[in-house]
């Protein structure tokens, strides 16, 4: 899929942009704070309902508007649709999608399936599993259509066994709670688990294209010890969770760890090995995407040059184009990515929220 037109209104700084995109590469070019990053979130926010640097609604429109609008054309599988997101200070979404209200993030995010790529993008690898879980989740969401539902409950179900931890002395006033979770605790790690060894091949050829100096190595941990029955697991810990006040093990605290000679890569890799490597996990697994739906993602990557060395800019340039997807990269300066412009791509100049080709 790719976007064709992009219609953005009071969005940051950009007050209006009326854009026709390239179906390949597009190269956001400005000074800093003229709006690249604002660029990216918009199209960001277009797929997910929110941007990807602060999830306030109030920070991300305009200052002094009411509210922020986002349209774009989308071709998929050589049809054009329409989509529109428009977003208050209270918070309210409206979602159109070719034409028709009514519609929940979900959907749009399943039309516009994203790969991200920021220069805060570290944390996939040096934040807490979070980050990781968020990784496979992207997968399971988007190749397992019954993921969704059951990901929302267990999240409904540990919040509820949460509180009533807080109000229980014996197990027995917890039991039905994890009668209704553990089923659900089981089939999301099931498809997690699933999805994880469909990925992880993916994720370390990937990785060692970029990184063939190391020897990487993933495993899949689903949040309690693998051979352990969760409804056994829960029950006997009972009494620590509740002194905890909260569940301590469970799909809730699946991580996916990288490690390289037993090290857990954060701690071995250098900063631009790492941004490395968050791109090879990107790319990996939106090239496996790519594969099983017969479908492109798109790419947003901010700040294409930091961190990277020459070579390495040109290594990732050539993975990227080898996608065929449509990317969108933002640089200081033309000369840090004029190099990878061919003749379909297009180079767009922000200034002061100004975007002109
Ligand atoms: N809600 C807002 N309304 C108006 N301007 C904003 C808003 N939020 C951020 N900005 C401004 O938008 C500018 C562009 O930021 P950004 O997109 O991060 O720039 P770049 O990525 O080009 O360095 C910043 O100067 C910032 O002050
Ligand atoms: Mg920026």
């Amino acid at each position: 899929m790719s976007i064709s037109q992009l219609f953005i209104h009071h969005f940051r700084n950009i007050t209006h942009a009326q854009l026709t995109l390239s179906e390949q590469f597009n190269f956001l070019v400005g000074d800093n704070g003229s709006g690249k990053t604002s660029f990216l979130e918009a199209i960001y926010m277009l797929g997910h309902g929110r941007a990807f640097r602060h999830q306030q609604s109030n920070r991300i429109i305009q200052h002094d508007q009411p509210e922020l609008v986002l349209h774009g054309k989308i071709l998929i599988n050589g049809h054009l649709h329409s989509l529109g997101l428009s977003k208050s200070r209270s918070g309210d979404n409206r979602i159109k999608i070719d034409g028709d209200q009514g519609f929940k993030i979900a959907q749009l995010a399943q039309l516009l399936p994203i790969q991200l790529i920021t220069p805060e993008g570290f944390d996939l690898l040096s934040g807490g599993p979070k980050y990781r879980r968020a990784f496979l989740d992207w997968g399971c969401f988007h190749h397992y259509p019954e993921f969704f539902a059951l990901w929302n409950n267990l999240r409904r179900l540990i919040k509820q066994r949460n509180a009533a931890l807080r109000q229980s002395t014996n197990y027995a006033q917890l039991k039905h709670w994890d009668k209704e979770l553990v089923p659900i605790a089981n089939q999301v790690s099931q498809i997690r688990r699933q999805y994880a060894e469909n990925i992880i091949p993916e994720l370390l050829s990937t990785a060692n294209d970029f990184l063939p100096e190391y020897q990487i190595d993933c495993l899949y941990n689903q949040g309690w010890d693998v051979q352990a029955d969760y409804a056994q697991v829960l029950a006997e810990h009972f009494e620590r969770d509740r002194q905890l006040t909260y569940t301590a093990l469970g799909p809730h605290k699946a991580d996916l760890c990288l490690r390289s000679r037993q090290i857990p890569v954060e701690d071995l890799l250098s900063r631009g090995q790492l941004k490395l490597l968050v791109c090879a996990l990107r790319l990996a697994q939106g090239e496996y995407y790519t594969q099983q739906r017969q479908q492109r993602c798109l790419y947003l990557i901010d700040d294409f040059a930091s961190e990277l060395d020459k070579d390495k800019r040109a290594l990732l340039a050539k993975r990227l184009k080898q996608t065929q997807a449509q990317v969108f990269i933002t640089a200081l300066n033309q000369q840090q990515v004029s190099y990878m412009c061919d003749e379909n791509d297009k180079i767009f100049y922000v200034k002061s929220g100004i975007i002109s080709s």
